[in-house]
């Protein structure tokens, strides 16, 4: 976990003054380090029926792709407003940094499901929770959520209260 925590590079007042910013971005370009952190991310959920991951637009989507694919499952994105040709459900969110709004397809999940929910970061948990109910409103159920990186101190695991979380690397 060392190897993987000194793939993460920190910039400071990124995007905006105040912001300490964990950029994921060295660790996605290193192979090893992209592979065990898949491998770390998914471990607790092997052998659980999984039907599919959702990942968040757009770091969300790296990992969740990747989770899909070893767990052997599909993945279903969950998209920033106006990027999705078919029918959508739409939910609107808080960020650190201001608000946002995710949409999913109508048809992309539904009764029956166990959906992963996947992201590379879990901050002040808006997107998160917000994911996890455009989720549910499809009928589907929330397996966990799991995340490359937790920001302990914007306690975003009480804004999953109750959900079963899943994080790699907490500061
Ligand atoms: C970041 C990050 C998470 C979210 C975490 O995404 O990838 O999705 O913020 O913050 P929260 O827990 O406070 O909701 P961002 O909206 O910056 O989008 P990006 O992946 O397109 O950069
Ligand atoms: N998303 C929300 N807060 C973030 C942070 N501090 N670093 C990287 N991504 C983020």
């Amino acid at each position: 976990m060392d190897k993987l925590r000194a793939k993460i590079r920190d910039i400071p007042d990124f995007p905006k003054p105040g912001i300490l910013f964990r950029d994921i971005t060295p660790l996605v370009k290193d192979p090893a380090a992209l592979r065990f952190t898949i491998h770390q991310l998914i471990h607790p959920f092997v052998g659980e029926d999984i039907t599919a991951v959702a990942g968040m637009e757009a770091r969300g989507f790296i990992f969740g792709a990747l989770a899909a694919w070893e767990l052997g499952v599909g993945f279903v994105p969950l998209r920033k407003p106006g990027k999705l040709p078919y029918n959508v459900q739409t939910i609107d969110y808080d960020l650190e940094y201001g608000s946002a709004r995710l949409e999913v397809h109508l048809d992309a999940l539904g009764v029956g499901d166990r959906v992963l929910m996947v992201d590379d970061l879990l901050a002040t948990g808006g997107t998160a929770r917000a994911s996890c109910s455009l989720v549910e409103s499809l009928g589907a159920e929330v397996a966990a959520c799991a995340f490359v990186v937790e920001l302990d101190a914007l306690e975003g695991r009480q804004a999953l209260h109750g959900r079963r979380v899943h994080s790699l690397l907490h500061y």
